[in-house]
């Protein structure tokens, strides 16, 4: 039975959809079957980051609305065979769409997957709730700073009265240089405000999100490595954590903090 992830933040822009198509990658890339659904209703998002827009035929509201059925709304990545993507629309009135009809759709695939990963809209009101409503774990993302801090820690009182067994934090664009020079919120004190176990740290990396020729995406970036760790730590509960600040040691760290500052 699939392990059900919501992927939140409170605060937009954080970068929720991005760690959820990164998960499903790396995720599908150990081996396991992984259904991404974007439940940013209105906006959707994940096919478009994906690189699966053109062949979205049915998208989620389809499948609630009884147009067609769950697995004809799921879009396969050839790519990494054993991810798929059940798509948002970007037009409808999504207050149609409530929670349960979310978790009728997660209680139908989820002897199909081992891992359903659910891509929140940003905000607390019903886009939130729809999203949360079938998980049973949470990874809350934030950024290094204090407006997404506070939205988070918002969250995590909401999220106390949905039956959420695991909560983990990813912080996302964690600079290597800015943490050194102590002009970035430090990870100890991130943790320790956030009061929930940490899961990965994802370095700021203009490679984000981008794919090779054959629309795999890279392998060989800074942000790949988090992410490979981050999915390993999901998987098998390790707490491998990645360095962003090790190309700014030494002198030639040196250099490059300060050729980073001047750009
Ligand atoms: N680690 C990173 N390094 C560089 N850019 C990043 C990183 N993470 C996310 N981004 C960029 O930040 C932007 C917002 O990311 P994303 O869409 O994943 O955020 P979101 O939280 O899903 O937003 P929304 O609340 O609107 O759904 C995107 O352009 C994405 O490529
Ligand atoms: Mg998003």
């Amino acid at each position: 039975m699939a392990r059900k992830i919501v992927v939140t933040s409170g605060k937009g822009g954080v970068g929720k959809t991005t760690v959820c198509a990164n998960l499903g990658v790396y995720l599908s890339r150990l081996g396991f079957r992984v259904c991404m659904m974007d439940v940013d209703i209105g906006l959707n998002n994940l096919d478009v980051v994906m690189g699966l827009e053109k062949q979205v035929i049915f998208d989620i509201t389809d499948v609630v609305s009884g147009k067609c059925r769950v697995r004809q709304a799921l879009v396969q990545d050839f790519s990494y065979p054993s991810l798929y993507l059940l798509p948002s629309s970007h037009s409808y009135s999504s207050s149609k769409i409530i929670g349960e009809h979310i978790k009728n759709i997660t209680d139908i695939i989820e002897h199909s997957f081992d891992y359903i990963l659910l891509d929140c809209p940003a905000g607390v009101e019903a886009g939130f709730h729809r999203a949360v409503y079938p998980a049973d774990e949470a990874i809350v993302v934030v950024t290094p700073h204090l407006s997404s801090l506070r939205d988070a820690d918002k969250v995590l009182s909401i999220l106390s009265s949905y039956h959420i067994e695991n909560k983990y934090l990813v912080i996302n664009r964690m600079r290597g240089d800015l943490l050194l020079s102590g002009e970035m919120l430090n990870i100890e004190s991130i943790v320790k405000a956030m009061n929930i176990p940490l899961i990965g740290v994802i370095p700021e990396d203009d490679d984000v999100g981008k794919m090779s020729s054959d629309g795999r995406i890279l392998t060989d970036t800074e942000s790949a490595r988090a992410f490979t760790l981050l999915s390993e730590n999901i998987h098998n509960g390790s707490k491998k954590i990645f360095d962003c600040t090790y190309k700014y040691r030494g002198i030639l760290g040196y250099f490059k903090r300060s050729i980073k500052r001047r750009v």
